[in-house]
């Protein structure tokens, strides 16, 4: 990366400078006539973030360009030495500004999850998925664990920004044992970041991977519950996950908890673009005629997640076809084969999963409800099912 000239430290530590904050996001926080912050935006060509002040007056909301050279700081008619100090003068009385009047009444400081880079520490690379690259760090303060998630973005800073905050707004509204804990995001420069709660034990794919026949039975319906009861808040919450897949949970202290809300949306019914690539393995087989993901699309992918879950040695869903192979099977009805270490009350489970009529397949509730008495029955009774086939798969 080309050096750039940085925002100097005073202005990107005010407590009101929300770094690249998007509009929609900055617009939502500044409610009153007369609620200001400093906002940062990429300017490509000097490749650095370039500071605004974002006001609310009565008719709307103004972002003006704060002129920031090594020694000044000037908006309007008005200049200090640094950021603070011109918005103290601007507080002081009404300043005309390209026509209007503006008045600073109130500055909005920034939230709880809004972190800096110098209150993270992160070096080990953990691993990478379709969107972004993730490392392992620690706050600074606390010397708390983190994962923190930076998008791939090819210098492309404005298109990774919107994509994170999709991510960064729905993880700020869940607090859930089974969904990885969202600590932040980071926009006071880029590369901008996500933190997360760290994982010691890495994705279940990778746990399914490494341990092969030698994780049992009883573990694998235990993760299988722990995702149900991370879905069932999500689906609660109205929102829908649209990426179940064994590579998107992560296991914490044998806790299994959802992760990567890269496509995740606050909504009941999100419509899809078909010509996009998307996760056709995992894909509930009408959305390629009605175009829209819902809960119960939700549901059809975590029917391919069990699979996954009992599949020994490990596998993509059908591996040995192409995506658009997969695609004209499921849509003509077929389904992957029951695993051999797959017990059949989980089998009869998953069948549900992927029901041909979506409204058939049972709710996140249901399906928690289900799995919760097959656990029940196979601690009450040695020789359940479970219990078989706990056998076979440590036979193979
Ligand atoms: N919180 C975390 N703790 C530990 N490892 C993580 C964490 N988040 C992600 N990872 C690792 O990084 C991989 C990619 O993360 P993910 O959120 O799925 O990114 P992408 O959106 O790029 O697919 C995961 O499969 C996992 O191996
Ligand atoms: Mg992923």
């Amino acid at each position: 990366m080309a050096k750039k000239e940085k925002l100097p430290e005073e202005d990107i530590n005010l407590p009101y400078n929300h770094g690249a904050l998007m509009n929609q996001d900055s617009d939502q926080l500044l409610v009153n006539d007369g609620d200001f912050m400093v906002v940062m935006k990429m300017n490509p060509e000097l490749n650095r973030l370039q500071p605004y002040l974002a006001v609310r007056l009565k008719k709307g909301i103004r972002r003006y360009e704060i002129k920031r050279n090594s020694t000044s700081a000037k908006l309007a008619t008005k200049s200090a030495p640094n950021i603070g100090k011109l918005i103290d003068v601007l507080q002081k009385d009404t300043v005309e500004i390209k026509g209007e009047k503006v008045i600073l009444k109130r500055a909005i400081a920034k939230g709880k999850f809004q972190l800096m880079h110098k209150d993270v520490d992160f070096k080990k690379k953990l691993g990478s998925g379709a969107y972004g690259t993730v490392y392992r760090g620690r706050l600074v303060k606390t010397n708390t664990k983190i994962a923190v998630k930076k998008l791939d973005t090819e210098g492309n800073d404005d298109e990774a920004l919107a994509e994170m905050m999709k991510e960064a707004r729905v993880m700020q509204l869940y607090d859930h044992p089974n969904i990885v804990k969202f600590y932040g995001y980071i926009l006071d420069d880029i590369p901008y970041l996500l933190v997360l709660e760290f994982c010691n034990g890495g994705s279940v794919e990778d746990t399914l991977v490494e341990k092969g026949a030698k994780l049992d039975t009883r573990t694998r319906i235990t993760f299988t519950y722990h995702a149900a009861c991370g879905i069932e808040y999500l689906h609660k919450k109205k929102c829908i996950h649209r990426d179940i897949a064994a590579r998107n949970c992560l296991i914490h202290k044998d806790i299994v908890k959802i992760a990567d809300f890269g496509l995740c949306r606050a909504t009941s019914v999100y419509k899809v673009d078909l010509n996009k690539p998307t996760n056709i393995r995992w894909l509930a087989p009408e959305v390629w005629d009605i175009g829209e993901t819902k809960a119960n699309t939700d549901i059809y992918a975590f029917g391919v997640m069990m699979w996954e879950y009992f599949e020994v040695p490990y596998d993509t869903p059908y591996s040995a076809w192409k995506g658009y192979m997969v695609k004209q099977k499921t849509r003509g009805g077929y389904r992957l084969p029951t695993p051999s270490a797959m017990p059949p009350e989980m089998e009869e489970i998953m069948k549900e999963c992927w029901q041909v009529d979506a409204t058939k397949r049972p709710t996140a509730t249901e399906l928690r409800e289900k799995l919760e008495e097959t656990i029940a029955k196979g601690e009450n009774s040695g020789t359940s099912g479970l219990e078989k086939s706990k056998s076979q798969t440590s036979a193979k």
